[in-house]
C-alpha cells in the first residue's frame, strides 16, 4: 500500500472552479483499486468547513502565515481530507481565487503557500500517523510543495507535480520572498525567480522529483513556445521527468443510464431516447423542435476555449441548419457574443449565462454536439463526458482533445473507428469548416447513430490512467513491480 497526499486548491464535489476539481475529486477512488491510498490536503474554505465530517485536530498552529491555524483530518464529500483551518485565509464565501470584484484576491501568494506549507511540513510528519510517501501536488497552487522540500529540511516524502494548465502560473512581486518560510538558497539559485518574479509554477517545475501533465500530446506541446507559455525551456530540460497521463472521468458521476439529472436515463442500445433530454434542453433555452442538429457549448467563455471563434460563426452555423446553446460565463466580450446572437435568431440560439452542474449533464444527454475548439487544451473533461453521453465532439486538433477524439473522416467511417469530428488549426475558417461537416453528418443518420454508439462505449473511465500514476508513485519510490503485491 502506498500512502499519498494530494495537494489541491479544488476537488469536486466540495469546491469546483473546472476540471482541476474533477481529477483531484475522482482520482482517490481511481487510485484505490491499484493499493493507493490518497488523504486530499484543502484549504478551509466554507464550503470545505461546512462538508467536513468526523473532524479531528491533528495540528494547532498559533501564527501560520499571519494568523492562527488547525490541521484538520476528516471526511468530506467522500474524501479522505486533510484541511487547513485558517480563517484568515480562507474563510471567504465565493470563488476560491476570485473576490467579490471578480479579481484575484490580494493575497493569494500567502494563501497557496500556507497551503504548500502545510504539505511540507505533512511531509515531515506533522500529521502523526498519516505519514505520506508521495507528496502529489496539483497546478501552481501547490507549486512551492517541492520547494520546500528542496531547500528546506528534506523530508522523506517525493513529490510529483502535475501540470493542469501552463497559462496559470502564480506570478507575485519578489518582495514576497521573505515571508515564504522558503530557505534563501531557494532565492539564490533562482528556483523560484522568474524574471525578477516569483513562479509558483516553475519552483516546482524545477524542484519536483517527478512532473506529470494531463495528456501525452499535451506533455510535448509545453515543451514548445507556441505552448510553453514561457516555461518551454525548462519543461525541454526536465523532459525525462516529463510524462503526460490523460485524464479519466469518474464514471459514478457520469454515467447515463443512472444520471438524475436527465430527462430519460439511456445505454448504447436506447440512444434515440435521449429524444426526450434534447426536448426538455430545447424548452429550457426557447429553442424551437425543428430537427436540425443541436450544438452545445458547456465552458469557461475565455479564448483558451476558442469561444470568441464560435460567437463570429453563429449565423453560418444557423444558415446551416444548426442550433446552438452555450452554458458557461466569463469574458464580457464572448458573454455579449453569444447574447447577441441569442437576440438575432430567436428559437435557435440558447444562452445561460452562468453555472449549473445539474444542466451540464443534461446538455450531455441531451444535445447533439458538444464543441470545444480550443486553441490550447491540457486534457478537457467536456469532450470526455460527450463521448459517454453520445453528445458527439466536435474540437480542436490540441492537447487532450487530439488524444480523445477520432476524427469522422472518410477512412475512419470506413473503418467504424470515428467518434467525433476534429479540426486543425484552431482557426475560424477550420471551425467553420467543421461546424458544417457536423450538419452533413447529422444528416446520415446512420453514421451518425454509430459515431455515438462508438463514442459511448470508448474507455473514458480513470482505470487505465489510475494504474499509469500509480505505477509511476511506485517508481518514484524505487518498489518493483514484482513486489507490488507484497507492498
Ligand atoms: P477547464 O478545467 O479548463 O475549465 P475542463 O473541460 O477540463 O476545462 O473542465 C471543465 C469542467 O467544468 C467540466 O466538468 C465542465 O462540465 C464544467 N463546467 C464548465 N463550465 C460550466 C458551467 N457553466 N456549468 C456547469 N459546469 C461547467
Ligand atoms: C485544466 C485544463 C483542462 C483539464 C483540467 C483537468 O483546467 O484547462 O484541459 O482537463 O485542468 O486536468
Amino acid at each position: 500500500m502506498i500512502d499519498v497526499l494530494s495537494v489541491a486548491s479544488e476537488a469536486y464535489p466540495l469546491i469546483k472552479t473546472g476540471g482541476l476539481a474533477d481529477v483531484t475529486g475522482a482520482l482517490p477512488a481511481a487510485l484505490a483499486a491499484h493499493d493507493v491510498t490518497v488523504r486530499t490536503l484543502l484549504p478551509g474554505y466554507p464550503a470545505v468547513m461546512g462538508a467536513l465530517e468526523d473532524a479531528r485536530a491533528l495540528r494547532e498552529f498559533g501564527d501560520y502565515f499571519g494568523g492562527p491555524a488547525t490541521l484538520l483530518a476528516g471526511r468530506a464529500g467522500g474524501l479522505d481530507v486533510i484541511v487547513l483551518d485558517a480563517p484568515h485565509l480562507y474563510a471567504r464565501a465565493g470563488n476560491p481565487y476570485l473576490g467579490p470584484d471578480r479579481k484575484d484576491w490580494p493575497d493569494n501568494w500567502r494563501r497557496f503557500a500556507a497551503l504548500s506549507y502545510a504539505a511540507y511540513e505533512i511531509g515531515g510528519g506533522a500529521a502523526g500517523e498519516f505519514q505520506p510517501q508521495i507528496l502529489h501536488c496539483h497546478d501552481w497552487q501547490a507549486g512551492l510543495v517541492p520547494a520546500y522540500v528542496r531547500f528546506n529540511s528534506p523530508t522523506p516524502a517525493k513529490t510529483i507535480l502535475t501540470v493542469h494548465n501552463i497559462a496559470f502560473q502564480g506570478l507575485f512581486g519578489f518582495e514576497i520572498f521573505n515571508e515564504l518560510r522558503l530557505d534563501y538558497r531557494a532565492a539564490q539559485e533562482s528556483a523560484v525567480e522568474y524574471y525578477g518574479l516569483i513562479n509558483y509554477l516553475k519552483a516546482g517545475l524545477q524542484t519536483a522529483d517527478q512532473l506529470t501533465t494531463v495528456s501525452p500530446t499535451y506533455a510535448l506541446e509545453i515543451k514548445t513556445q507556441a505552448y510553453g507559455m514561457g516555461l518551454e525551456g525548462l519543461l525541454s530540460a526536465r523532459a525525462d521527468a516529463l510524462v503526460g497521463i490523460t485524464n479519466g472521468i469518474d464514471d459514478r458521476e457520469w454515467d447515463p443510464q443512472t444520471d438524475r439529472a436527465l430527462h430519460t436515463t439511456y445505454n448504447h442500445n436506447s440512444i434515440e431516447t435521449r429524444q426526450a433530454n434534447r426536448r426538455a434542453l430545447e424548452l429550457r433555452f426557447n429553442i424551437d423542435d425543428t430537427p436540425g442538429p443541436l450544438f452545445s457549448v458547456v465552458s469557461r467563455l475565455t479564448t483558451q476555449k476558442g469561444l470568441d471563434m464560435l460567437v463570429g460563426l453563429v449565423d453560418d452555423l444557423v444558415a446551416a441548419g444548426g442550433k446552438l446553446i452555450v452554458l458557461g460565463s466569463g469574458d464580457a466580450e464572448i458573454e455579449n457574443g453569444f447574447a447577441g446572437a441569442v437576440m438575432r435568431h430567436p428559437g435557435k440560439v440558447g444562452f445561460n449565462r452562468g453555472y449549473d452542474e445539474p444542466l451540464s449533464h443534461l446538455i450531455q444527454g441531451g444535445a447533439d454536439v458538444m464543441v470545444v475548439p480550443s486553441r490550447f487544451e491540457p486534457c478537457g473533461l467536456t469532450q470526455l463526458y460527450g463521448l459517454r453521453y453520445g453528445c458527439v465532439p466536435l474540437v480542436s486538433r490540441v492537447g487532450g482533445l487530439a488524444d480523445t477524439v477520432i476524427d469522422a473522416n472518410e477512412a475512419a467511417i470506413e473503418a467504424g473507428v470515428a467518434t467525433g469530428i476534429v479540426f486543425a488549426p484552431a482557426e475560424p475558417y477550420a471551425l467553420r469548416d467543421a461546424l458544417l461537416r457536423a450538419v452533413q453528418l447529422h444528416a446520415r443518420p446512420k453514421v451518425w447513430r454509430k459515431m455515438q454508439r462508438r463514442g459511448m462505449k470508448s474507455d473514458v473511465s480513470w482505470d487505465a490512467s489510475a494504474e499509469k500514476y500509480a505505477k509511476l508513485y511506485r517508481k518514484l519510490l524505487g518498489v518493483k513491480e514484482d513486489d507490488q503485491q507484497d507492498d
